[in-house]
């Protein structure tokens, strides 16, 4: 079996691994970093439960292989809470909404709603529902996802949590 060295700064810790070409990155950080945070449903791009930051940026990391992933920096699940007391504010969001029922969707919901959210903190409710609706979930029919992201967007951008405005209030 031939493998490769690939370096991934994960969370803001270097992984020096070593791994089949073929290998996803999602199988990366899942067996050889060790973190399963991430989860993998469909293992074809389209469910968006692997969802991982790279660079900055959410991407499938089912779709991609580990070794295009080489010196970049990869945010999971695992590192959005900033110490063992905290949650993030799209986890305390999620928490706060009922934003997850079997939670196997959650990773890559909160990874895709923390990408946009730091890339454009002032995105609209219909850009933020369009986002969402790139990533499957079988519990909680998106409701509650949608109400999760809109109370981060305002946690974010006001550093505070409260419930969503009338305004922001989601239509069944
Ligand atoms: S597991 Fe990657 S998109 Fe479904
Ligand atoms: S909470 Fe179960 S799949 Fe989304």
């Amino acid at each position: 079996m031939t493998t490769v060295p690939v370096r991934l700064y994960v969370n803001g810790e270097r992984h020096d691994i070593h791994v089949e070409p073929r290998r996803t990155l999602a199988d990366a950080l899942r067996e050889d970093c060790r973190l399963t945070g991430t989860h993998l449903g469909c293992e074809h791009g389209v469910c968006g439960a692997c969802t991982v930051l790279v660079d900055g940026q959410p991407v499938r990391a089912c779709l991609m292989f580990a070794v295009q992933a080489e010196g970049t920096s990869v945010r999971t699940v695992e590192g959005l809470a900033p110490d063992d007391t905290t949650l993030h504010p799209v986890q305390q969001a999620f928490w706060e909404n009922h934003g997850l029922q079997c939670g196997f969707c959650t990773p890559g919901f909160l990874m895709l709603i923390t990408g946009l959210l730091e890339e454009t903190p002032d995105a609209s409710e219909d850009e933020i529902r369009d986002v969402l609706s790139s990533n499957l979930c079988r519990c909680t029919g998106y409701q509650n996802i949608t109400k999760s992201a809109l109370c981060a967007q305002r946690a974010m951008r006001f550093d505070e949590l409260s419930e969503p405005t009338a305004d922001a209030e989601v239509t069944e």
